[in-house]
C-alpha cells in the first residue's frame, strides 16, 4: 500500500508549498487516474513515491517503509516503478534485450535469473521478437513498452507513469492502455498521470488535484459528475457525460453519472419514455419531447 501522510513539498524554502498537506492512500492492486490542470503537482506528488523526492513535511510510505528511511530507499526504488513521458529519455540499452536487462544487472543476480526476467518482462509487453534490435528504430509506442519492460524486469509491486502516452499516437496508446490493464489484472498497483479522457474513465478511482491539494477522490462516474468543478478547472469530461448535464441543465431529470453511449442511451430513452407519457396527459409538452 502507498500512504501519504500531511505530505507538504516545497521546492524552494521560500516559496509557497507545491503540496499543501496532502493525504492519501492508494490499496495494492488498485489502478488510479491522477488528473489536474497544469502545475498543479501530479508530478510532484509520483516523484514522492520512488524516493526521488523526499517530503518537506509529512511522510510517504511504501508497503510500511518510509521513503525518508535510506535504508529503504533500494527497496522502495524496486517495489515502486517510474515511466515518464518520454520514451526516449528512459532508454539506456544498445539493443533492447540490454536495455531491458539494466535494471535487473545492478541487483547481483545470477545471470540466469535476469535472462528470464527480460524474457518475461518482454513477453509482458509484447515485445519478444525485438531483442535484438535497436531501441532507436522502434515507434513510439513500442519504445514506451520497452521502458515498461525494463520496470517489469525489476519486478516491482506498483507502478507510476507520468502521461506515458502523450506523445503517443492512438495506436501506440492503445498498447501501452492494453498492456497496463493486464499488469493491472494480475495485481499490479497503476498510478497514471493522464489528460486523456478515454484513459480516465477506465480506472477504478479518479483522484482530482488542484493547487497542491486533492480535490475530488472517487469512482469515474462520481468524479466525472461533477461536471461544473472540472470545467471550473478547465479539464474535459466524457462527451456523454456532458451530454446529461446540459440535459440536466435545461432541467430534464436525467442522472450525470454517465460515462459510456449505453448508458447514456438507456438514460435518454427513459427520458423519452417519461416526456411522451406526460405529453399524453398534456399535449402542452409534446413539442419538447
Ligand atoms: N524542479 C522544480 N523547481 C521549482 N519548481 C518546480 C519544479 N518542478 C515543478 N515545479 C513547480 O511546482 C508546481 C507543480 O509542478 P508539477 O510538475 O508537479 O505539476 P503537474 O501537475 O505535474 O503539471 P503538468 O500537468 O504540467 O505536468 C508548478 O508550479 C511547477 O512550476
Ligand atoms: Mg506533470
Amino acid at each position: 500500500m502507498i500512504r501519504v501522510e500531511n505530505l507538504v513539498y516545497k521546492y524552494d524554502p521560500n516559496d509557497t508549498p507545491v503540496l499543501r498537506s496532502v493525504n492519501l492512500e492508494i490499496r495494492d492492486g488498485e489502478y488510479v487516474a491522477l488528473i489536474g490542470p497544469n502545475g498543479c503537482g501530479k508530478t510532484t506528488l509520483i516523484k514522492h513515491f520512488n524516493t526521488l523526492l523526499s517530503p518537506t513535511e509529512g511522510d510517504v510510505w511504501i508497503d510500511g517503509l518510509n521513503t525518508k528511511d535510506p535504508s529503504a530507499v533500494g527497496e522502495i526504488r524496486q517495489r515502486v516503478g517510474m515511466i515518464f513521458q518520454n520514451p526516449d529519455n528512459q532508454i539506456v540499452g544498445m539493443t533492447v534485450e540490454e536495455d531491458v536487462s539494466f535494471g535487473p544487472g545492478n541487483l547481483n543476480l545470477p545471470p540466469r535469473e535476469i535472462r528470464q526476467r527480460v524474457d518475461e518482462a518482454l513477453e509482458a509487453v509484447g515485445l519478444t521478437g525485438y531483442a535484438g534490435r535497436s531501441p532507436h528504430t522502434l515507434s513510439g509506442g513500442q519504445k514506451q513498452l520497452l521502458a515498461i519492460a525494463g520496470i517489469l524486469a525489476m519486478m516491482p509491486k506498483h507502478i507510476a507513469l507520468d502521461e506515458p502516452t502523450s506523445s503517443l499516437d492512438p495506436a501506440g496508446r492503445r498498447s501501452v492502455a492494453a498492456v497496463l490493464r493486464k499488469l493491472n489484472k494480475q495485481g499490479m498497483t497503476i498510478i497514471h498521470i493522464t489528460h486523456n479522457v478515454e484513459e480516465i474513465v477506465r480506472a477504478d478511482r479518479v483522484i482530482v488535484m488542484d493547487a497542491g491539494s486533492i480535490l475530488l477522490d472517487g469512482k469515474p462516474e462520481q468524479v466525472f459528475s461533477k461536471v461544473e468543478r472540472l470545467k471550473a478547472l478547465g479539464m474535459g469530461v466524457p462527451q456523454v457525460t456532458e451530454l446529461m448535464w446540459r440535459l440536466q441543465q435545461m432541467g430534464e431529470k436525467v442522472r450525470t453519472d454517465i460515462l459510456t453511449v449505453d448508458d447514456a442511451c438507456d438514460e435518454i430513452a427513459a427520458l423519452l419514455r417519461r416526456i411522451r407519457k406526460a405529453a399524453s396527459i398534456s399535449p402542452g409538452r409534446q413539442a419538447r419531447g
